[in-house]
């Protein structure tokens, strides 16, 4: 059995900041309580692979989080290069269809693991309906869980809210190994902000998520570390809060 993931190392932390100096500054705050970055558009736009390959050297896991969106062939091109540079989690934008997921999930090599982005946590049905989906975010993150399963993605980055069906397609595909990552945390009381679908992580975690995703609350803190702290403690209650296996 692989051995169990500490629940610091869950937490993996947005650095949705615009240079790499303030990248540098908020790492260097956080030091070992953060061993999981997420490096997104907007890092990456700023400092590009600079950015991967400096939490690289420091022993820290990356998230590459663009999104990937394109034909099959350059989605597959993307995903060999990406490979090739050591980063640990990287996205796959659901609304490319299954043959571009196949193209992503047959050009990886190594231990890269492909999320399939089921739908946007700052979208809701009224959003969904205005952009011309004829689905509810619950039936269209249902087909786009399908969806990778059957293209052989190794998970989905998806809200806290969908982690209880989201867990029970993987298991009814017997896909036990199968990653969710949940985005759009909030701790109870605080601020949404644009997020339509936030959830409390201890609730994402009890229902099954594998890691969770915290930005600005941890990095706008007046104490990122204290707050980082805050958050990995609900990950350990909802670990603690988790049915066991067969129960
Ligand atoms: O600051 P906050 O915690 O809201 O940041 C959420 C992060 O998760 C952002 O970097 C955003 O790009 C990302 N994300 C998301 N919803 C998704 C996928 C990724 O908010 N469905």
């Amino acid at each position: 059995m692989p051995p169990a993931i500490e629940a610091r190392e869950r937490l993996i932390l947005a650095l949705d900041v615009d240079n790499q100096d303030e990248a540098k500054r908020l790492a260097d705050l956080l030091g070992e309580k953060i061993s999981f970055y997420k490096v997104g558009l907007e890092l990456f736009t700023a400092a590009g692979f600079e950015a991967v390959d400096w939490l690289l050297r420091r022993g820290k896991q990356v998230f590459l989080d663009i999104k990937w969106l394109d034909i099959p062939a350059t989605v597959g091109a993307v995903v060999r290069v990406a490979s090739g540079r050591g980063v640990h989690f990287a996205t796959v934008d659901g609304n490319g269809g299954s043959e571009m997921m196949r193209a992503a999930a047959g050009n990886k090599k190594g231990d890269i693991k492909l999320l399939c982005l089921t739908v946007l946590t700052s979208l809701g049905d009224q959003a969904l309906k205005e952009m011309g989906k004829g689905f509810t975010v619950d039936q269209l993150v249902g087909l786009r869980t399908e969806a990778a399963i059957e293209s052989g993605m190794d998970g989905v980055i998806t809200s806290g809210r969908e982690v209880a069906p989201v867990r029970a397609i993987a298991e009814s595909r017997r896909k036990d190994g199968f990653l969710i990552v949940t985005p759009g945390m909030r701790l109870p009381g605080t601020a949404r902000d644009d997020h339509q679908r936030a959830q409390d992580p201890e609730a994402a975690v009890r229902d099954g998520a594998d890691y969770i995703v915290v930005g600005r609350p941890i990095c706008r803190a007046a104490d990122p570390r204290d707050e980082a702290q805050r958050f990995i403690d609900a990950i350990e209650r909802g670990l603690s809060s988790r049915r066991p296996a067969g129960a």
